[in-house]
């Protein structure tokens, strides 16, 4: 019986080393380890041998099994390593090439700017609103106390929309400035009022180093009951130096817009020369970055707000010339060209 087993083994080990597909294998493990095997035959019949006999057959059927399970078991794993390598020759992939990396977009610069700047007015206690870009001239021009034919109009070259009314009149236009949304604010919203109204704007003019068609604003708005100048240039003095970093000098001097009066610009110490004059700064030593002043009462008025009740102040900023001064970027036409190697040095 013994020899029977250990002819039993070496057949089996002898028919697995030839083996080569998974296929196979299994009609293996089927004839030498299935219920019908000699083996299973040997191990059941134990209980009818004499004692003596059944424990030596007993010990070695059992050994023979753990040995052909064994068996079994490497050469499946060598199969299945085998015909992945295959497969994957097959398909051609490299598992040993690295990955392609995926391009990662980014926001643009100036998207950037308008959220820091948002950011800081938010903390401020600012809500964001905005506005249309194609406007009324109600909105733009009229209810900033700038009436048809006021020199101020002048002052910014507008793109008129193709449009008329009953009355033969063309009202309607690209927003020249976010002030327009000011407007509509004061209309709508009751105060307490504390807004900023980011978003594109449109002058009608040639592109070159300083100047695009097309640029970005943003416009603030407070008005409430005991609003001072010191409120604007408490806010103002605090927004440059969040922006511009705390030892800043900034300088305000008297401006006019027909929206609000008295009216002021804000200028900051030459980001180049630190105030000592050069090219940039037109040997001023002073940047300037936004115009403000104190809401005037007939716009406060035409929005259906008591100026003698209520105050407010207002201000504008252009948004491009930020981030050109931040990183000394001479021509605005780079940040609308689409040039990805522009683009991706933010
Ligand atoms: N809208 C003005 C411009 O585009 C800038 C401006 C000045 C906005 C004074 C304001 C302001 O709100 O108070 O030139």
């Amino acid at each position: 019986m013994l020899q029977q087993l250990e002819d039993l083994k070496l057949n089996a080990l002898r028919e697995l080393g030839s083996i080569t597909n998974i296929t196979e294998l299994e009609s293996w493990r089927v004839r030498y380890l299935g219920k019908k095997s000699e083996l299973t035959k040997v191990l059941r019949s134990l209980a009818t041998l004499p004692v003596d006999e059944r424990k030596a057959v007993g010990a070695y059927a059992n050994e023979v099994k753990a040995h052909l399970e064994d068996g079994l078991r490497q050469k499946g794993q060598v199969l299945q390593q085998a015909q992945l390598a295959v497969s994957t020759r097959e398909e051609a992939i490299d598992i040993s090439l690295p990955g392609r990396p995926i391009p990662v977009g980014r926001l643009h610069p100036i998207t950037q700017t308008l959220h820091e700047i948002c950011g800081i007015f938010v903390a401020m206690g600012f809500q964001v609103v905005e506005g249309p870009e194609v406007e009324w001239d109600y909105y733009n021009f009229e209810a900033l106390n700038i009436p048809k034919e006021h020199p101020a109009r002048d002052t910014m070259s507008t793109s008129w929309v193709d449009f008329e009314t009953d009355s033969g009149e063309n009202p309607m236009l690209l927003r020249t400035h976010t002030t327009s949304v000011s407007a509509r604010i004061i209309e709508t919203v009751p105060p307490p009022i504390r807004v900023i109204e980011p978003g594109k704007v449109y002058r009608y003019e040639a592109s070159d180093a300083t100047h695009t068609p097309m640029f970005y604003q943003i416009d603030g708005q407070v008005v409430d009951e005991g609003i001072t100048m010191a409120d604007l240039k408490g806010t103002l003095y605090e927004f440059a130096r969040r922006f511009f970093g705390e030892d800043r000098k900034v300088r305000f001097r008297c401006d006019y817009f027909p929206f609000v009066e008295p009216g002021i610009e804000m200028a900051i110490e030459c980001l180049v020369c630190g105030g000592k004059g050069c090219r940039l700064c037109g040997n001023t030593g002073w940047i300037e970055i936004l115009g403000a002043g104190m809401t005037h009462p007939q716009v406060l008025q035409h929005g259906g707000i008591d100026p003698e009740v209520y105050t407010g102040f207002a201000f504008g900023i252009g948004i491009d010339r930020l981030p050109m001064l931040r990183y000394g970027i001479d021509d605005i036409r780079l940040f609308y060209s689409s040039d990805l190697r522009f683009l991706r040095q933010f």
